[in-house]
């Protein structure tokens, strides 16, 4: 089948990747002259695990195509997916700017049936617009579908080739047909595709995100309580995800959820929800309290250091916003340096794979120096502070550590750690909502 695929960011390009790797012809279109450049060189311009390799390989099969062309990419599938970003406007909202913009450019060269597909996410009614888009433009025949994108970035391949479902919000029967079709190869041992109205699809994916948020910002509550009690949260995440009805996943305390999505998508639900005025109580609640907890690390550094942090450095180990991505949108590393330099002290940071990405960020920011390795981090630092769970953080040289640091003492905001085991090695160690 013919796909085309607009914008090839972590949403585009693995869908486009994706898709040609089961034999389809996919042309991915963006407007960024430069990322199309470095795709058409070989260079893939984000880190995401087992993806080069796919694009690598059909690209030089030829299936995977690149191209700042809109003519040409119109043209090329009945089938046009829109991956565009859907960054928050100032109000919180979903600034929809690209999507339709996308869509009027759809519009302007389609002459012939087309199906437009939305797997960016887009608020409840967003459909309806790219109809009303389409309609200004065109005379020809089309169908808009809303089918959101549920990869987790740092597995965006293999949640892609193996998702838990696919949901198809749309009416139009030969819409759907394509789609299914489109689909098969990655649902053969079980059906996954869940069709349902467009709007009830806008929904369901917001609805998800804010669920996830939820039971983050939930154990960070529980977290900060088990602390003032003397309880540990890992043993009471233990004991209530053993229920089956609440289960192991997404119950970890931490530094705050970050990344390109909840932060925006529990933002643009509220909006959403106050446009058809419904206030979301919960929503709101979930947003608040990772506000707060974005700033727990530095809290802890400043109880432990003081107020004013003027001539002290810390070493930050973990710069995205979760492991296996280089991507640094909303991570809460963002906050921790912010708060850290902002009361005096110098920071000296390491990511595995997101130091280019923080050094285009923090350009020469004052304070705040982007080292190559996790060591290079610690030398002449006061403490440490790991924000991101990369594997290389899960089991380090404790000795190295505590013979580089000033003082022997480790703010850990994944509870990497056994407490036990750094008692006995002599480092202090504060983790969120553990006993120590
Ligand atoms: N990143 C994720 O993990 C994830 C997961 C599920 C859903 N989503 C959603 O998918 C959408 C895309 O997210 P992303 O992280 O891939 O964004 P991104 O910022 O990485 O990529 C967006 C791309 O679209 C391009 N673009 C913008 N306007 C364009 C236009 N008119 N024509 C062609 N290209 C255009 C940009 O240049 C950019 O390369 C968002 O709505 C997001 O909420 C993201």
């Amino acid at each position: 089948m013919n796909v085309t695929v607009i914008g090839t960011g972590y949403v585009g390009l693995v869908t486009g990747a994706c898709l040609a790797d089961t034999g389809n012809n996919v042309f991915c279109l963006d407007l960024d002259q430069d990322k199309i450049r470095r795709l058409n060189a070989g260079e893939i311009p984000i880190f995401e695990p087992g993806l080069e390799a796919i694009v690598k390989r059909n690209h030089e099969a030829g299936r995977l195509q690149f191209s700042t062309d809109v003519a040409a990419s119109v043209a090329h599938g009945e089938l046009q997916l829109i991956a565009v970003g859907t960054p928050p406007d100032e109000d919180g909202s979903a600034d929809l700017q690209h999507v339709l913009a996308a869509a009027r450019a759809i519009g302007k060269h389609m002459k012939s049936y087309r199906v437009i597909a939305t797997k960016s996410t887009v608020p409840v009614g967003t459909a309806d617009k790219i109809s009303q888009v389409l309609k200004d433009e065109t005379k020809a025949e089309f169908a808009v579908v809303s089918n959101p994108e549920f990869l987790k970035e740092g597995a965006a391949v293999e949640d892609f080739m193996r998702p838990e479902r696919i949901i198809l919000g749309a009416e139009d029967a030969r819409a759907i047909a394509l789609l299914r079709q489109l689909y098969a190869p990655f649902q053969r041992n079980r059906e996954r595709i869940i069709v349902m109205g467009v709007r009830s699809a806008e929904l369901t994916k917001y609805a998800a995100n804010a669920m996830l948020a939820t039971r983050i910002s939930f154990m960070n509550e529980l977290a900060n309580l088990s602390e003032a009690l003397g309880a540990d949260i890992e043993d009471v995440r233990r004991g209530i995800g053993s229920d089956s009805r609440i289960g192991t996943h997404f119950l970890y305390a931490g530094a705050g959820y970050g990344g390109s999505c909840f932060p925006k998508d529990v933002k643009a639900l509220q909006r959403t929800a106050a446009e058809a005025r419904r206030e979301l109580r919960v929503v709101a609640a979930v947003e608040a309290v990772n506000e707060t907890q974005r700033h727990v690390l530095a809290a802890k550094i400043k109880r432990r250091f003081g107020e004013r942090l003027n001539g002290k450095c810390f070493a930050v180990w973990g710069l995205a916003f979760k492991a296996n991505t280089d991507d640094m949108r909303e991570a809460s590393s963002r906050s921790l340096i912010a708060d850290l330099v902002g009361s005096g002290a110098r920071v000296r940071a390491y990511d595995p794979v997101a130091g280019h990405e923080a050094r285009r960020l923090f350009g020469d920011s004052p304070g705040v120096e982007i080292v190559d390795s996790g060591f290079a981090a610690l030398e002449g630092a006061d403490a440490l502070a790991i924000v991101t769970e990369w594997q290389e953080f899960r089991s380090p040289d404790f000795a190295a550590i505590k013979a580089r640091l000033k003082t022997p003492a480790i703010f850990d905001g994944r509870n990497l750690y056994d407490p036990a085991v750094l008692r006995s090695l002599g480092i202090e160690y504060h983790p969120i909502g553990r006993k120590t």
